[in-house]
């Protein structure tokens, strides 16, 4: 077979001025001339920055994939692009996943790489990587920077999902200020992205799922030496899928789609995996629905028992036999001939990895619970759907009616969810509007918004919330999500009021407002928005462009790619 010449001998394989210009500046940083040889250039995507706590051991973690590169005798080239951490940024990561995603691809495409190695952690590093690569097309691999050992308090294991329990206790009374300062200490004990099936190990396992990664990519904890290894290992993939040809779009098949739909689902994963499977798809032009998440999640039921749906943390899971044993264990529900990156097909890639704890990976015959994934909901409220989490929902209200508590925004919320006088009691539905994509913008993750503290005292845990916002991965409740329209769109959700009607119904996957048609169309008639919308810069490009969150919330002009071709040169 000829071999393909390689896109980096477009810029190191050039003879004259243009050659010498691509080399010798190279050459500042040591690099000998047999470098630049034809050898497969591998970039090495870096999401570090001390900013994004969760991925602050990536440069390590890139020496490690360095040495794999080499050793199979590739040239790697490591560069940074935005990194997002979920903690610190402001108003909210998801603003610039699209942002990221724009930043990867042009970087990939616009320099010498042949092959490129993802290097993702926190909850948006990982869907901005994949998207980006996704446009342009050249072999990829992922390899996630693995959750933190889990956190100790008091004798007991403690992870992200507690910190919105310990918020409610200190309202309520029962935990004090120090006691909240205490567990602060012992929550964050290494490196490494948040230790519950959060969202950030949700698209660890996605990427798993997807066939994206080497196997156990998911669970391997961040301060585990076998993190490094497997480091290592995705360095020397790298090299050898560019001599395969094995690009992104070999793996990321309807069928890898349906996988991870399936896999999602048994492991009680978040539900902004919809938003970012979705807008991964539209960038392979793949057909994907939401439909497609309720049909294939239906009958999966949860298997994998990890917080915030169950009890344990991406450690256990990795001690129990990690992604592959659940994916084993799926067998039934899966496309087992779906390629992988590492050249085999998902179902020899999981067939011999045993389970060694059945209390943290359970059995499909005998599941932690028969509810588990994402149900998507329709009806009048949410005319293009509405998604929620049954495995962290409370089952006394899987059917529910109650009378609206409307929030306006997310400062009317604050202003008076504590008001002695708010008309709420634990049957009452709160509703949240304007922050979905457009209107707060960037769709933050207020949807589980925490309960009035009248009812806190009360003992109440848990009511139906509805917002067209997300919710954390590490969060959990009776919390209906990415509600579509958004309000800042004019649709139903955007007219509902105080004291209307509104029933959930999960099992039959219905939202419903009751309110006339007749009156829905009057209020509709007389609504006016109350967004702002900006007028320069990233946020302006945002919102004019941005798609409603059953699309995925991607930017309207990124859907598909652009492969990696450049056709102008610059000198
Ligand atoms: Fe980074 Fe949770 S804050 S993964």
């Amino acid at each position: 077979m000829k071999e393909k010449k390689l896109r980096s001998q477009g810029w190191f394989g050039r003879k004259g001025k243009d050659g010498f210009i691509y080399r010798a500046w190279m050459k500042n940083q040591g690099t000998p001339s047999h470098e630049f040889d034809g050898r497969p250039v591998i970039g090495i995507c870096n999401t570090w920055s001390e900013l994004t706590p969760c991925n602050g051991h990536f440069r390590e973690l890139a020496e490690s994939i360095k040495h794999g590169v080499y050793e199979a005798g590739g040239f790697p080239v490591e560069f940074p692009v935005m990194s997002l951490g979920e903690t610190l940024i402001k108003p909210t990561a998801m603003l610039y996943r699209n942002l990221v995603s724009m930043d990867v691809e042009e970087s990939i495409r616009a320099n010498p790489i042949d092959g490129v190695v993802l290097m993702v952690g926190c909850d948006k590093t990982t869907p901005a990587l994949v998207m980006g690569a996704s446009s342009v097309n050249l072999p990829s691999i992922v390899i996630s920077g693995g959750a933190m050992l889990t956190g100790r308090y008091k004798g007991k294991d403690i992870g992200t999902s507690d910190v919105w329990r310990f918020n409610d206790a200190v309202r309520s009374g029962s935990m004090s200020q120090e006691e909240f300062e205490m567990a602060e200490e012992n929550m964050c004990r290494s490196s490494g992205h948040c230790a519950v099936m959060g969202t950030a190990s949700t698209m660890a396992v996605m990427v798993e799922a997807l066939g994206l990664s080497l196997p156990q990519n998911a669970a391997i904890p961040a301060a585990d030496s076998r993190r490094k290894s497997l480091g290592h290992m995705t360095g020397i993939r790298a090299v050898e899928m560019v001599k395969e040809d094995l690009q992104i779009s070999k793996v990321l098949t309807k069928e890898a789609f349906e996988n991870a739909i399936v896999v999602n689902a048994a492991i009680g994963g978040s539900t902004n995996f919809v938003i970012h499977l979705m807008a991964i798809a539209g960038r392979m032009g793949i057909d994907l629905s939401m439909d497609d998440f309720d049909r294939l999640s239906r009958n999966v039921p949860l298997i994998a028992n990890l917080q915030p749906s169950g009890k344990y943390f991406m450690e256990d899971l990795f001690y129990a036999g990690g992604l592959p044993a659940v994916m084993r264990e799926l067998n039934q529900f899966l496309h087992n001939d779906a390629l992988t990156v590492n050249g085999n097909v998902m179902g020899d890639n999981v067939k011999n990895w045993e389970c060694y704890n059945r209390d943290v990976i359970a059995t499909v015959e005998k599941p932690f619970n028969p509810l588990s994934g994402v149900a998507i909901l329709k009806g009048n409220l949410c005319e293009n759907g509405a998604v929620i989490k049954p495995s962290a929902a409370s089952s006394h209200l899987m059917k529910h009616t109650g009378k609206a508590v409307v929030f306006e925004d997310i400062d009317d919320y604050k202003a008076r969810i504590d008001d002695e006088n708010l008309e709420v009691d634990e049957n009452s539905v709160m509703v949240l509007k304007n922050v979905g994509p457009k209107g707060y913008p960037g769709m933050p993750e207020v949807g589980n918004m925490g309960l009035p503290k009248k009812l806190l005292a009360k003992g109440v845990t848990d009511m139906v919330r509805i917002s067209d916002g997300r919710m954390s991965g590490t969060g959990f409740g009776t919390v209906v999500l990415h509600a579509s329209p958004e309000a800042a769109m004019g649709g139903n959700f955007a007219v509902i009021q105080n004291g209307d009607l509104i029933s959930l119904d999960v099992p039959n996957r219905t939202l419903t407002l009751q309110v006339s048609e007749e009156e829905l169309t009057r209020r509709k008639a007389e609504w006016k928005s109350s967004v702002t919308f900006s007028s320069r810069g990233y946020v302006h490009l945002y919102q004019n462009h941005v798609e409603q969150a059953d699309q995925g919330a991607d930017l309207d002009f990124l859907k598909g790619g652009s492969g990696s071709e450049v056709t102008r040169d610059s000198h």
